[in-house]
């Protein structure tokens, strides 16, 4: 994805004209909200949850279109997590996205706001949409709720913050990358899935699927923290580290971490051939989550 994919830059295109259409205007009170949640969304994320959850839609047999909204919302919902995590209170950043993050733009109380602000609205874009048969919208609600709350993400945030500096156990390291990433990486994609009306079976496989590209994806994260290029990633790295954060990397070294990466995505790669639909998109969504580190 860092070369430009024509398949995802459209994807890109589509979601960033769908946000677009649902945030309300930069001019509208209260304008200093609006404006950093434009801000935070519009900043140049690389759209992975929503490219997972169209990909998803597609692999069920369905246009990528069915899943809009869903992905929509899970995009919203991201930023908001970013904004906070990157607050002096949790990881104090102050770049985010290649721009100055949001609390170093518009001052801490602002960020707070307009993450909280993003929260409320995904679940607004959520509860708006169409979903057929077996599903419900209350099903895509209930699942986005239980990825985001204190069970999901703001559970791996909170096992993150609080480990700060200890050395880890396997099991509270994967208790935290299950969590803060990986519950919202598996949202995306059963998201997609529902919108697209998959059964049981379908599902059941996406989220085996879901679960290895998420926590492929984190590991690619503490890698490209440990090793990656701050103007290419948009972020500091050498970060965790330097706060003692525990990762896959502090745990296991560079190469291991690769290598279970690499096996991680090579078994979810395989999985896809059982699937009905158009597998590709995700395939490639797959792939990209380990060329990152090459
Ligand atoms: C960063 O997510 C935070 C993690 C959960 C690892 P992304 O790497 O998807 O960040 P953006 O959306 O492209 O900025
Ligand atoms: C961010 O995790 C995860 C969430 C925001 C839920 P990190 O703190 O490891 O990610 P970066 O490196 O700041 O993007
Ligand atoms: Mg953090
Ligand atoms: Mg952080």
């Amino acid at each position: 994805m860092q070369s430009p994919d024509p398949y995802f830059e459209q994807g890109r295109t589509r979601i960033d004209a769908f946000l677009d259409r649902v945030l309300p205007p930069e001019n509208r009170r209260p304008a200093v909200i609006h404006r950093a949640m434009r801000y935070s969304v519009f900043a140049g994320g690389k759209r992975f949850r929503p490219l997972l959850c169209f990909a998803a839609a597609e692999a069920c047999g369905s246009p990528a279109d069915v899943a809009l909204a869903p992905a929509a919302a899970l995009e919203l919902l991201h930023t908001y997590t970013l904004i906070h995590d990157d607050l002096p209170a949790m990881d104090n950043d102050d770049l985010r996205r290649g721009q100055p993050t949001c609390h170093r733009a518009f001052g801490e109380a602002n960020a707070i706001l307009a993450g909280d602000a993003l929260l409320t609205l995904a679940f607004g874009v959520l509860a708006g949409t169409d979903v057929p048969p077996p599903r419900s919208v209350a099903d895509l609600i209930h699942e986005l709720a239980a990825a985001g709350g204190s069970e999901g993400v703001i559970g791996g945030q909170a096992e993150d913050m609080a480990h700060e500096g200890q050395a880890l156990s396997e099991e509270a390291l994967t208790y935290i990358h299950t969590h803060k990433t990986g519950d919202l990486i598996r949202a995306s994609v059963r998201l997609g899935a529902m919108a697209a009306g998959a059964r049981d079976e379908t599902l059941s496989t996406l989220t085996g699927i879901a679960d290895a590209i998420g926590l492929a994806f984190q590991i690619a994260d503490d890698l490209l923290n440990a090793t990656g290029d701050a103007g290419r990633l948009g972020k500091a790295t050498g970060t965790d580290e330097a706060r003692g954060k525990q990762t896959f990397v502090a745990l296991y070294g560079i190469e291991e971490s690769k290598a279970r990466a690499r096996t991680l995505i090579d078994d979810a790669t395989r999985a896809l051939d059982t699937l009905p639909g158009h597998t590709d998109p995700m395939a490639r969504l797959a792939g990209y989550t380990i060329e990152r580190f090459h």
